[in-house]
């Protein structure tokens, strides 16, 4: 049944001990690295203001103190800037503190994205809401949170972000099944399944980090049993909402074209940082640089 409330929570989980990254994270949050000059974590909660989620709630855990920090105003700071009349930091300081209401809950138990996601339970209460991945970053032109939004609204059930994926790499991902429903440009969800072999995968279309959920999905996940790598999964509490025709249930997908970088991976995040900063006019230094470094290379 079709909503009328406008969805104004993002949950962003940034628990994840980002052992990918280390020794770069043995002493600084993973989502604090950063991209050009802002921190992995900002361009997200960015994003979801864009869509109009300004009431955010980051589930953190153990060290990771500076994410609290980064989107705190720091006066002592500021007033220094303002002395010099250096406006153009100062802007820059104070863009982190004006992005939205931010809320922490601790995850102090790391048992997955699933546990992630319930540890939001209390602050979400009976309505949809967002989920955004601390490391997927989505580029800024394509507004793929405000068509999720839409279809959230327009459906009344909860809708995840597909992305096609080499077959190969799949494993890497939660992998939907899907039917195309006529004349609209999203999909039906009939299943998913976390990480599967590419041999038992039923798609190329790979999850990516972002979610606009039914609040049914907290009661599901309050019996998800472990699942993948131990872990409590958000995907397996969806296989079954995708599963269920009653108030709740019902899964969408939305198949995302743009560009999306996983920030917790070495080489992703390379790409990442270089894409955006070629396209920064007070770096425009860069791009002669990269063409001259690329034919020598
Ligand atoms: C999580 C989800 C997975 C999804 C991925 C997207 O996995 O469990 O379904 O495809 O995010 O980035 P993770 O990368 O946290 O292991």
């Amino acid at each position: 049944m079709p909503q009328t409330a406008r969805i104004s929570k993002a949950v962003i989980p940034a628990a994840g001990l980002g052992t990918r990254f280390l020794p770069a994270t043995k002493a600084m949050p993973k989502e604090m690295l950063p991209v050009v000059d802002e921190p992995a974590i900002q361009y997200v909660v960015a994003e979801a203001a864009r869509a109009g989620l300004d009431n955010v709630l980051m589930v953190t855990g153990r060290s990771k103190r500076a994410l609290e920090d980064h989107f705190d105003r720091v006066p002592t700071l500021e007033a220094v800037l303002e002395a010099k009349g250096d406006e153009r930091r100062l802007a820059a300081v104070q863009e982190s503190n004006n992005l939205g209401d931010i809320h922490y809950v601790r995850q102090s138990d790391p048992k997955g994205l699933g546990h992630a996601v319930l540890c939001a339970k209390w602050h979400v209460g009976d309505e949809p809401f967002a989920v955004l991945l601390g490391d997927d970053l989505i580029d800024a032109q394509d507004g793929l949170l405000a068509e999720m939004i839409r279809v959230q609204e327009a459906t009344g059930g909860s809708v995840i972000a597909l992305m096609e994926v080499e077959p190969e790499k799949i494993s890497a991902y939660g992998c939907a099944d899907v039917t195309v429903i006529e004349g609209e440009d999203h999909v039906r969800v009939n299943g998913l399944v976390e990480k599967p072999a590419p041999a038992e995968a039923p798609s190329n279309l790979a999850v990516i980090g972002r979610y606009v959920l039914h609040p049914a999905v907290f009661e599901v996940l309050e019996r998800t049993e472990p699942g993948r790598g131990g872990e409590i999964q958000l995907t397996d509490a969806l296989q079954e909402l995708a599963t269920r025709e009653d108030d709740g249930g019902g899964v969408y997908a939305v198949v995302f074209r743009g560009r999306r970088y996983d920030t917790g991976d070495k080489l992703s995040y390379l790409k990442a940082v270089v894409t955006l900063a070629v396209e920064r006019e007070d770096l425009a230094e860069l791009r002669p640089w990269l063409k001259e470094f690329s034919a020598a290379l």
